[in-house]
């Protein structure tokens, strides 16, 4: 027997990358690849990049500069680029980077294989179409590359949204909802390898119309209700929404669906209206905050999370007190707050920019705000009960890590055994960014 080749992959970026990740190391796994830890240890090398925010083109290429002296020990190292900058910069990837083989988009990486065999070959290939066809249909159907209890499901890929500030609608392409019955499908295959929590991802997952196991259209609140019929998924979480895609049956669904955790990651932004309406948002301030309401009454313990970007073209120091303002008023759980990055090819990057230190200010002044929120909410919490759902063992010697319903970080002394389980948990203490907790019964 042939020894297996060796792949090394890094993911930048967002969830849907690390999905993406595994998908195309399953591909490559049918082409006799077996994922290594390292770089050093690996025949190819996989970049799975990001592209949305700041420095993302200079980041990769400074990778790729680090590689060197690996191709330069090993020339038959392959090196592959893929995710959003590859599907960017394409071609200048080739022509800046010689040692580089292969350069694939997000849309085309079951065609893998087939480029694979190129290289070797001795070509290079550069595959960054938005194809017709659906490439989770190409793709194995087992998904072995998934190890633990919690996995991601792609459900909805793309955006049609058109944020102004945003590089998604170019680099993934037009919104697409995958067919439910693959959907549930891949869904029980991830339990029968052990999975008990899945995480349904999109860029505007809550935009889901998908094609029924009925022939009827499925929107996103009745594939969480079918997912939640499968024996065995005890969890169900999705990420990342639009506030105007939040419908009625999907906020009821939060009241009712036992299975859908009491988390919800629904970013805002800002919340000036002006910076919202230049922004391309299409909602306001206020009609963000009263969705919350209504979430809040159907599921009154839900934790909020949200994304906000400071220093927008045009955003003065009243927009940012908006900002401010509407932080404290929703009272979020956990937020991710980034200091706008202008994008090639979008709308916004034409615009002049707040001064930078402005810019620096605003951030750190948000950041402190959305900290004194998270740390107290993770304070609130000691002293109740929670479930976990246990991933692995933690950094202390016994002790066992994993995430409770509110998708806090909980580690807890007990038996690696339990690993795979959901347990209940006495929260005793809070952490900078986890909580400690006491196994109870
Ligand atoms: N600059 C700064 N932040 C951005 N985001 C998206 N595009 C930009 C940009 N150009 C942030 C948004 C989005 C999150 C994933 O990244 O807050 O919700
Ligand atoms: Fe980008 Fe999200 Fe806006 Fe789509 S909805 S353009 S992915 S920020």
């Amino acid at each position: 027997m042939t020894e297996a080749k060796k792949l090394y992959v890094k993911t930048y970026g967002c969830q849907m990358n690390v999905y993406d990740s595994e998908r195309m190391a399953e591909a490559l796994g049918a082409q006799g690849y077996a994922q290594v830890d390292t770089a050093e240890a690996a025949d190819m090398i996989l970049l799975n990049t990001c592209h949305i925010r700041e420095k993302a083109v200079e980041k990769v290429y400074s990778d790729l500069g680090r590689l060197r002296p690996l191709h330069d020990a090993k020339p038959d190292l392959k090196i592959a680029v893929a995710g959003c900058v590859a599907q960017a910069e394409g071609a200048e990837i080739l022509r800046r980077q010689p040692m580089v083989d292969l350069v694939v988009g997000p849309q085309t990486y079951h065609r893998l294989p087939m480029m694979m065999d190129a290289v070797g070959r001795g070509e290079r290939v550069l595959d960054t179409e938005f194809p017709q066809e659906d490439k989770f249909a190409h793709l194995p159907k087992d998904r072995r590359a998934t190890r633990g209890p919690t996995a991601f499901l792609t459900a909805q890929e793309g955006c049609d949204k058109f944020c102004s500030f945003c590089v998604v609608p170019y680099t993934r392409g037009a919104e697409v909802s995958r067919p439910a019955e693959r959907l549930l499908r891949e869904a029980r295959d991830l339990i029968e390898r052990g999975v008990r929590e899945i995480t349904l991802l999109g860029q505007n997952v809550n935009a889901y119309h998908g094609a029924g196991s009925d022939g009827s259209e499925w929107g996103f609140a009745r594939l969480i209700r079918e997912m939640a019929k499968i024996d065995g998924l005890d969890r169900i979480r999705y990420t990342t929404s639009h506030p105007n895609d939040m419908e009625d049956d999907l906020i009821a669904a939060h009241g009712d669906c036992d299975k859908l955790m009491p988390y919800l990651h629904l970013p805002v932004q800002s919340g000036s209206d002006s910076i919202l309406k230049a922004m391309n948002r299409k909602h306001t301030a206020d009609s963000y905050i009263r969705l919350i309401e209504r979430i809040r009454t159907v599921r009154p313990d839900l934790l909020l999370s949200g994304d906000f970007i400071v220093g927008f073209p045009g955003e003065t120091e009243a927009d940012f007190q908006a900002t401010l303002d509407l932080v404290a008023t929703v009272g979020y759980g956990a937020a991710y707050s980034f200091k706008y990055s202008p994008r090639p090819g979008t709308p916004a990057a034409e615009r002049a920019m707040v001064d930078p230190a402005e810019a620096d200010d605003r951030l750190q002044r948000l950041q402190a705000l959305v900290t004194a929120q998270q740390h107290a909410t993770q304070d609130a919490m000691i002293g109740r009960v929670v479930r976990v759902l246990f991933e692995k063992p933690g950094r202390m010697p016994g002790q066992i890590t994993g995430k409770s319903e509110y998708l806090h970080a909980v580690h807890a002394d007990g038996p690696l055994g339990l690993v795979g389980q959901i347990a209940p948990v006495e929260i005793i203490a809070s952490q900078n960014n986890s909580l400690t907790g006491r196994l109870i019964g």
